[in-house]
């Protein structure tokens, strides 16, 4: 029988972390108050400080990347949108790569009318980096494996660049997740997550979590949730957790059928192109080898035919397979980056992304692999 070592209001212990909504505390004694707010011992205020099941979850995802601490908030996209906000200002140049997940560019567009500049690459042009990495560089940030063509970027090459100039270094792991790759380990100052996808895996919830590699980042961005209240509510926060319970089983299996699947596209005549770090012939397989463990990750893309219609009838033909945006969920599900992820953007940028009107993101569920291979044969005759 378990040792009971803290009594609780519920009599036993909880197994998992119960829900505490959204709400407002007494204050016991100005002492404990101020205890709290100096750090001194974990308790409560207010909602929009901190909340119980969401520092719960934060500590977790702050374990599986081996980092100091972890912030966790509304969406992948405000948790990239707090790290901007709270390490960039006007006169600063901040160095990423088209290769990054559509909305990161409107969030650029609003960086721009603040002053920064922003220097856009491509993932493949690294060698350019040097370059471009200006005095007032003050943050590198990527994606790798980017969305949505999985080019995969050399983290620690990166962060040789930054550190030329005292810049910091962000990378997005949405993609690779804590099962296969580690940035903090690698140099990186801040991970991000999407943990709508992987970290959740279940297509039910939205939330984003920024991994610290110091206490003082974790301060920092604690400072900036608070000020303008990006905290999560503590149900998608109690659903996230239950996803990481099987976070590691699901991301192997998804990795698993990502690299059938590759195979299987990679020698098929109606794909013109394949993109997946898992193949040798993938121009990030060597890096992907140095950085990633456990296999290459769920996310892939390919080419179908010639045309957008070449593509569009594939994926109209699909029955198992789901026509729908998001990753790194048990089901698996395709979508054409150009007409949902890229939509907004303007033509020359789209362009300058390579993806191609009839290129298919593909993100690995954790169906039986066979399954899935018959369905994407019949897809494609
Ligand atoms: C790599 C990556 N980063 C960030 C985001 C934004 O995440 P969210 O939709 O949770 O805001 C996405 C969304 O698809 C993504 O694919």
């Amino acid at each position: 029988m378990r040792e009971q070592k803290h009594l609780t209001p519920y009599g036993n212990k909880p197994m998992v972390t119960p829900i505490v909504s959204a709400v407002n505390y007494e204050y016991v004694s100005f002492e404990i108050l101020r205890q709290i707010t100096d750090g001194e011992i974990d308790g409560y205020t207010y909602h929009r400080d901190d909340n119980p099941t969401v520092r719960m979850v934060e500590k977790k995802i702050a374990e599986m990347e081996k980092a100091q601490d972890c912030v966790i908030c509304t969406s992948g996209m405000a948790a990239l949108t707090m790290i901007f906000l709270t390490y960039l200002k006007a006169g600063d140049n901040l160095l990423t790569f088209h290769d990054v997940y559509g909305a990161n560019y409107k969030v650029s567009l609003i960086l721009e009318k603040f002053g920064v500049d922003v220097t856009w690459l491509n993932a493949y042009d690294q060698d350019k980096v040097a370059d471009a990495v200006k005095d007032n560089t003050t943050m590198i940030f990527c994606e790798t494996p980017s969305n949505p063509l999985v080019k995969v970027l050399d983290i620690e090459y990166l962060r040789k660049q930054a550190n030329r100039v005292g810049a910091r270094l962000v990378v997005d792991n949405t993609f690779a997740t804590p099962y296969h790759q580690l940035p903090l380990t690698m140099g990186a100052d801040l991970v991000v997550h999407s943990a709508t996808k992987g970290l959740g895996g279940h297509n039910d919830l939205m939330a984003g979590a920024i991994c610290c590699s110091t206490k003082e980042y974790y301060d920092e961005l604690w400072f900036t949730r608070q000020a303008i209240g990006t905290t999560l509510d503590p149900f998608p926060a109690s659903l996230l957790e239950r996803g990481l319970k099987t976070f590691d089983i699901r991301a192997a299996k998804m990795a698993e059928n990502a690299m059938v699947i590759a195979e299987f596209l990679a020698d098929h005549p109606k794909v013109t192109k394949i993109y997946y770090p898992g193949l040798k012939s993938d121009p990030g397989y060597e890096t992907a080898c140095k950085q990633m463990t456990n296999g290459f990750g769920g996310m892939l893309a390919f080419d179908v035919g010639q045309t957008q219609d070449d593509a569009k009838k594939f994926v109209e033909k699909l029955k198992l397979i789901y026509h729908a945006v998001s990753l790194g969920c048990t089901e698996t599900l395709v979508c054409l980056p150009v007409l949902t992820t890229m939509l907004y953007l303007p033509e020359e940028r789209r362009t300058m992304f390579d993806v191609r009107n009839n290129t298919v993101r593909l993100s690995a569920g954790i169906e039986d692999a066979q399954a899935l291979i018959d369905d994407l044969k019949q897809a494609l005759e």
